[in-house]
């Protein structure tokens, strides 16, 4: 069963590891040519992730899977497109440093750096990403899955 807790704690996670980094706990890289993401705990249970999002570096709208998730924004800035089913539309909002939300079941996302500064941000997926599906919103708010693919990288890029 999924809670509101669980996301809670995620949530929680990121933001302490989200710390460990900004005190320079975590090497971080960005990398203009390709996403730079690395995994910096796996129990199982919980996989965290740090991503370097260099400008207009982006992840498709896409789902979890059967994961959990949430992230926090270490510097600079994200740009998320969510699904919102009641509004049969894209909803956007900036994550600012120090922002986090959480994914729960179902959610339908994607997040670019938009600014010319790069982004740092740490994600977590519990239990952890083993399948990612893809989507476009269609006329009329309709969201179409365009594929499923087998990842347990972090917010894929597979086009
Ligand atoms: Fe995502």
């Amino acid at each position: 069963m999924i809670t509101r807790s669980a996301l809670h704690e995620l949530r929680q996670l990121t933001r302490r590891v989200a710390a460990e980094v900004r005190d320079g706990r975590h090497e971080v890289h960005v990398d203009p040519e390709h996403r730079w993401y690395r995994l910096l705990s796996s129990d199982g249970y919980v996989d965290v992730w740090l991503i370097g999002w260099a400008r207009e570096q982006s992840a498709e709208l896409h789902d979890h899977a059967g994961s959990l998730g949430a992230l926090t924004v270490v510097r600079g800035a994200l740009t998320e497109h969510r699904w919102v089913p009641t509004d049969r539309d894209l909803r956007t909002r900036t994550l600012r440093t120090g922002a986090s939300v959480g994914f729960p079941a179902g959610y339908v996302h994607d997040v670019t750096n938009t600014a010319v500064e790069p982004a740092v941000s740490v994600h977590a997926y519990s239990p952890p990403l083993t399948a990612m599906s893809y989507y476009r919103v269609e006329p009329g708010g309709l969201l179409r899955r365009t594929r499923s693919v087998l990842t347990t990288e972090p917010e894929a890029v597979t086009a």
